[in-house]
């Protein structure tokens, strides 16, 4: 099985385990990427399941109207919910490095601010990834930051505290190539080389602090709850201690 062929066996084995365990009628957290657009397309004939989804950027979104889902604004979940801790039961995402403990990096697509917030307001973060983004440590994957764009250069400046070196986020093809990459919410992002993740958790509280940066792309205050990996031997359920 090639790489893709991974992706859409462990999108699969999410969308089961999302029917399985979620009661008709509740509104499920979807993500960003190619894992993710496997999970969407597989869930399709199933959207009456749910009230309907939260999405976690404009790319799936668009996807998701496409295939008939009802998508709720985040904001806009009905008053009962939103109230709620955790107004959603589960959110499906992808993510580019994941660690034994279940931290991961994520943004290679450029969403990880809305992946954040959806995943905050979820009860269960599940990761659906194939074995390619198992590692021992984090940090080889250059870690995204997105950032208020003027604060660029002190940004940068900062991050040489920690051996990281930052690289402005480029569109790479098409009529705007050469541009500054723009996220959903208008914002840049800057690709961190060189940072050797030893604790995940206090390089995110450490990152957070700097004045400019609107989220870093370590999920390891919050991490995953469920891993659904998929290798050759098939799909591989890794459940993280709280
Ligand atoms: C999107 O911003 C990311 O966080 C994705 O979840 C991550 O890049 C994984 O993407 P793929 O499923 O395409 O590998």
């Amino acid at each position: 099985m090639n790489q893709d062929d991974l992706k859409k066996q462990v999108a699969q084995a999410a969308k089961e385990e999302v029917l399985k365990r979620m009661p008709k009628g509740q509104y499920l957290g979807i993500g960003t990427g190619s894992t993710a657009n496997w999970f969407i397309d597989l869930l399709a004939p199933h959207r009456d399941h749910f009230a309907g989804v939260v999405s976690s950027s404009l790319a799936s979104t668009e996807r998701l109207i496409k295939l008939g889902f009802h998508v709720v604004d985040a904001s806009q979940l009905p008053e009962s919910i939103q109230t709620q801790s955790h107004p959603l039961p589960m959110y499906v995402d992808g993510a580019d490095e994941i660690n034994p403990q279940g931290h991961m990096i994520k943004g290679g697509g450029g969403a990880l601010t809305r992946e954040k917030i959806i995943a905050s307001l979820a009860k269960e973060f599940i990761c659906i990834c194939d074995e390619s983004k198992q590692v021992n440590t984090l940090g080889k994957f250059p870690l995204p930051l997105e950032v208020i764009p003027l604060a660029q250069a002190a940004i940068t400046q900062s991050l040489k505290q920690w051996g990281g070196t930052a690289k402005l986020r480029l569109i790479s093809s098409g009529k705007q190539e050469g541009q500054p990459f723009l996220t959903d919410n208008g914002a840049w992002i800057l690709d961190v080389h060189g940072l050797d993740i030893k604790d995940p958790v206090q390089l995110e509280r450490d990152l957070n602090q700097i004045a400019g940066v609107i989220c870093v792309g370590l999920f390891a205050q919050a991490k995953a709850d469920l891993l659904l990996v998929g290798g050759q031997q098939g799909v591989q359920r890794v459940q993280f201690s709280k």
